[in-house]
């Protein structure tokens, strides 16, 4: 570690606690934060892992209300099943507390009081929504009516999920509180702000001078912010679930979910170090390092080191590694939409392989950009890279030393070239590792890793001891002794990657977990006895691949029916307005279809043959996604006739048939009530 620092607090985002965390979160914060943690502790770093749920903000008091429950009962459900899901993968902080917590409440209060007594804080009327009936101001979430910019109804106050604009309450037509009903009206209310321009010129220094390692995403989202201009946020909200404001005439007023989520971090060391929280935010050589997602750059590189400059002396984070986003097969993962993966559910569905899954997300972690997690390249990464390489060259070397030399570390003899080659690899291979964890980049990192295991397995079956066996037992010792000592660096190498399977291959060998002895000669002493084999990994069948499969396309097939049952609900707007005279020229009659036929190379185009009482006519009707020529046959249509002809696909179309469209598309003809003469006049 950097000589400056003489410990690390790592903090990773606090989940909303409204429902369970998916791949995307593991991928984008979680799995990244846990290698670089197990890496640091290997190496004998002293290391502080610090998470907790979010358990504020309006989207919980939102699913509290839906589920007729109260929004702490909703973060108790969830927190445990986060909580979880974390211990379930390996992801063992050192505190996974609760922003609902009374160590938090009074920690979050403090600092905002502070900031207030010290004048850090100004204050601004605004006009917001209020219910009427229900006596409280209106989160923009709660207030729902008629998208502006498509129409579709239910849009919320901040966004159309419909079409995905961002709205503001006030451009939503016929607005209803979602509490009441009732038309919300608009009422001044006061709040604290913190004034983000003051922190500007100080931002520009401390991270645009200062930190040009940071990632790109980063650091040019933090550009873009700044040059954009600065403006004061505010930091406490008309809501009765939170943090209540603590200062006199602030009653029904609670801090910002992004004003007291992050003081969490704080809360969460206090609650676990009582005494000795201070030494990890107050001191100088502590290295802060916020493992977050990229939709949290703006709180953790603006708001948040705004607000710990505000009440001074805390450290600041020294890095941000912000990942984009993970998409699953192709699609934005939605927990409101159910794409997801979730965290628990694969724990379930997989038992006992938490590894393939983390191996997958470091594999295909959107470090750059935003990256996709599908299924088979999972069952594929799993299979043929950990199974086929890591496991494999594994199972050799232990079952060989076994079968040959009855459990002991055979002895190295002479060296061949190949050898000393292979040895010759690994601290250029572990000085790479270092060196990518060290600078956030770990998916190189865990080809640094995967390179040992390929080579060992390569080194294997170039060297064919099985074969050699036959002629040269002490060029056979010399080959097993050299690949048991790879696999002890693997069992250090993969400690933060697959910390299962790792653990399993320190305790097959009986070998050390400690980051100085990879690459060492003989860490694993010739004579020393291993135990037997076991398997490190599972291959995952087609079967557990295609259920998976299954379950996503059950969840398309219905998001895909709803949305073709609200788009049938859509009514086209009224037409301009026409006289009677115009309806008048219109000559609109009952007809009976004699023939019908495809028109042919087209797939939309009937070609039909009509009695209309007044003669026999062709029509080329576009109904054929809807209706067969078989359907069609002898049934009593109502045609338009006096339209002027046109010539369709060279044939002469004498009329049109007169069809109802539903919003989605959806097309039937239209026919009289009770069979009437062909010809008869509509109007
Ligand atoms: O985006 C989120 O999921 C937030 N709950 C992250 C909060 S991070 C921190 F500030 F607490
Ligand atoms: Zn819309």
């Amino acid at each position: 570690m950097d000589k400056k620092y003489k410990r690390t607090l790592v903090t990773c985002a606090l989940p909303y606690a409204n429902g369970p965390v998916h791949i995307g979160h593991l991928a984008g914060v979680y799995v990244p934060a846990d290698i670089y943690v197990r890496y640091l502790r290997m190496r004998g770093e002293d290391v502080l892992y610090v998470c907790g749920s979010d358990e504020h903000g309006v989207p919980i008091t939102i699913k509290a209300r839906q589920q007729g429950c109260t929004p702490q009962d909703i973060v108790d459900k969830y927190h445990n099943i986060i909580d979880n899901s974390f211990r379930d993968l390996g992801i063992n902080f050192d505190i996974y507390g609760r922003t609902s917590s009374k160590v938090h409440e009074k920690n979050a209060s403090e600092f905002f009081k502070k900031l207030y007594d010290d004048g850090k804080f100004i204050t601004r009327e605004s006009e917001q929504y209020y219910d009427p009936e229900a006596k409280t101001f209106l989160a923009d979430r709660y207030i729902v009516g008629t998208c502006p910019k498509c129409g579709a109804e239910g849009a919320y106050g901040d966004q159309c999920e419909k079409c995905g604009s961002t709205l503001s309450p006030e451009e939503l037509i016929n607005p209803k509180s979602k509490l009441s009903g009732a038309e919300p009206v608009k009422k001044k209310t006061t709040h604290w702000y913190l004034p983000l321009e003051g922190y500007e010129q100080w931002l520009r220094e401390w991270i645009l001078e200062g930190h040009k390692e940071w990632r790109p995403n980063v650091y040019g989202q933090v550009k873009s912010w700044l040059d954009g201009g600065l403006q004061p946020r505010a930091v406490t909200r008309d809501l009765d679930w939170g943090v209540p404001v603590p200062v006199e005439g602030a009653e029904g007023k609670v801090l910002y979910v992004w004003f007291d989520a992050p003081i969490g971090y704080i809360s969460n060391t206090q609650e676990l170090l009582p005494n000795d929280w201070e030494k990890w935010w107050k001191s100088e050589d502590t290295k802060l390092v916020h493992f977050i997602g990229k939709d949290n750059i703006v709180f953790h590189c603006i708001v948040f080191p705004s607000m710990l400059k505000a009440y001074g002396g805390y450290v600041l984070p020294e890095n941000v590694p912000a990942n984009e986003f993970l998409n699953l097969e192709g699609d934005k993962i939605s927990t409101s939409r159910g794409w997801a993966v979730w965290a628990h559910e694969y724990v379930r569905d997989f038992p006992g392989q938490q590894d393939a899954l983390r191996y997958v997300l470091t594999a295909n972690a959107p470090e750059t950009k935003d990256n996709d997690f599908s299924w088979k390249d999972f069952q594929t990464r799993n299979n043929s890279e950990l199974v086929a390489i890591f496991g494999n060259f594994v199972n050799r070397a232990v079952v060989l030393t076994h079968k040959y030399f009855g459990g002991k570390v055979p002895a190295a003899g002479t060296l061949e070239d190949i050898d000393k080659e292979v040895l010759g690899q690994i601290p250029e291979l572990k000085a790479s590792l270092e060196h990518n964890i060290e600078g956030y980049h770990f998916r190189e990192a865990l080809k640094d890793a995967m390179s040992i295991a390929r080579l060992g397995n390569k080194y294997m079956s170039d060297t064919e001891p099985w074969k050699v066996a036959k002629t040269d037992m002490d060029r056979v010792s010399t080959i097993l002794n050299i690949s048991l000592q790879i696999c002890a660096d693997l069992a250090i190498a993969f400690e933060p990657f697959t910390p299962f399977a790792a653990a399993r291959l320190r305790e097959m060998l009986g070998s050390p977990l400690d980051w100085n002895v990879l690459g060492r000669p003989q860490v694993l002493p010739a004579g020393h006895q291993i135990g037997e084999a076991a398997l490190l990994f599972n291959k995952i069948e087609d079967a557990a691949i295609d259920a998976q499969l299954a379950r996503l396309d059950r969840i398309r097939a219905e998001r895909e029916a709803a949305a073709a049952a609200e788009a049938a609900k859509q009514v086209a707007p009224q037409k301009e307005e026409c006289t009677f005279e115009d309806f008048e020229k219109m000559d609109i009659r009952t007809a009976t279809v004699l023939e019908a036929e495809r028109v042919p190379k087209t797939d939309k185009l009937l070609k039909l043959t009509i009695d209309t009482g007044l003669d026999k006519r062709v029509i080329v009707s576009g109904i054929a996604e809807y209706y067969s020529p078989e359907d069609m046959l002898g049934k009593q249509i109502c045609i338009l006739a006096n339209l002027k002809p046109r010539t369709i696909k060279g044939i002469e179309s004498h009329g049109m048939i007169l069809m109802a469209k539903q919003g989605d598309g959806k097309m039937r003809f239209i026919t009289p009530q009770e069979a009437l003469a062909n010809g008869s006049q509509i109007g």
